[in-house]
């Protein structure tokens, strides 16, 4: 099943639970524009209202995932344009998708580009991946979450280091300093990252959806309330059909069933 639009700014192919969304404005190098944006957030929403996505993996190219905001779309924008459109607010909307999303990244993350892999829940970089924050170099700074999500996933020093002097950071560093999962050969990226999607949509929904959002909580709460909170999503999960059935098939000795 796959969008057949050859204009959309984001194609779309579904394989079983897992829908894979792949920016396609190549010629901006996948800048996110207001229409590819709108049109991200749109189809992601669609396809999490159908209810049988498991995962989605949002991936771009090989040689560039995401250059970053569109700088073109920008550039003439007086500071009350931006203040009364809340230019980038749109993109809370693509961070509250419930559904799991994994960014494949291969090539260039840079600025937006960066920020859009963050605000997925999982990174998996092909080895020539370059991510950055390069909007110092634009007399701006970042400005879809990376000076806070940036430092939250790498912490200060490195957050500060990259956000001001704009420098890449290869795949390999990304790695070491937590922003990337895994990394994997670029030819390999995709399917390593389908597979993982395609692992996590066989899993039951609920556990899923309240691991994800106990993980985020733990970037919000202080210790003991994220601590109470998983405690509680854990005894909530007992009044579902997820636990019967996991903890059934590990006495039964088989796969669990949780379609
Ligand atoms: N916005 C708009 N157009 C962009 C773009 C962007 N972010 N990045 C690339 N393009 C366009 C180029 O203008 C060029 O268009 P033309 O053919 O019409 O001239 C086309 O894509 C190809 O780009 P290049 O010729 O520059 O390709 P390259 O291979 O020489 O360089 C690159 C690749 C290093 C990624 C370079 O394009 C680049 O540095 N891009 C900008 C990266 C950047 O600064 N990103 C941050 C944007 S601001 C931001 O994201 C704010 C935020 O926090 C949300």
């Amino acid at each position: 099943e796959q969008t057949l639009d050859a204009n959309a700014n984001v194609r779309v192919e579904i394989t079983g639970k897992v829908a894979l969304v792949t920016l396609n404005r190549d010629l901006a190098l996948n800048a996110l524009s207001s229409a590819l944006m709108q049109e991200l957030i749109a189809k992601m929403q669609q396809l999490e209202a159908r209810r049988d996505i498991g995962c989605f993996v949002i991936t771009g190219n090989r040689r560039v995932f995401c250059a970053g905001a569109d700088i073109k779309e920008m550039h003439s924008k007086s500071c009350q344009q931006m203040i009364s459109e809340d230019y980038f607010s749109p993109w809370e909307q693509f961070s509250a998708i419930k559904t799991p999303k994994i960014a494949a990244v291969c090539g260039y993350a840079l600025g937006g580009g960066c920020e859009l892999a963050m605000m997925c829940d999982l990174i998996y970089a092909g080895e020539s991946a370059v991510f950055a924050q390069p909007e110092i170099n634009l007399g701006v700074i970042p400005g879809i979450g990376g000076t806070q999500r940036l430092t939250r996933s790498i912490g200060k020093a490195k957050a500060m280091d990259l956000i001001l002097t704009g420098r890449h950071m290869a795949a390999r560093e990304a790695e070491q300093a937590g922003l990337v999962a895994r990394v994997f050969a670029d030819e390999s990226l995709l399917e390593e990252a389908l597979f993982a999607a395609q692992s996590i949509s066989e899993k039951g929904r609920l556990s899923v959806r309240f691991a994800k959002e106990a993980i985020v909580q733990s970037m919000e709460l202080p210790l003991s309330q994220g601590l109470l909170f998983e405690r509680r999503v854990f005894h909530s999960l007992f009044a579902g059909e997820e636990q019967l059935e996991g903890m059934a098939a590990f006495i039964e000795k088989r796969r669990p069933d949780f379609a």
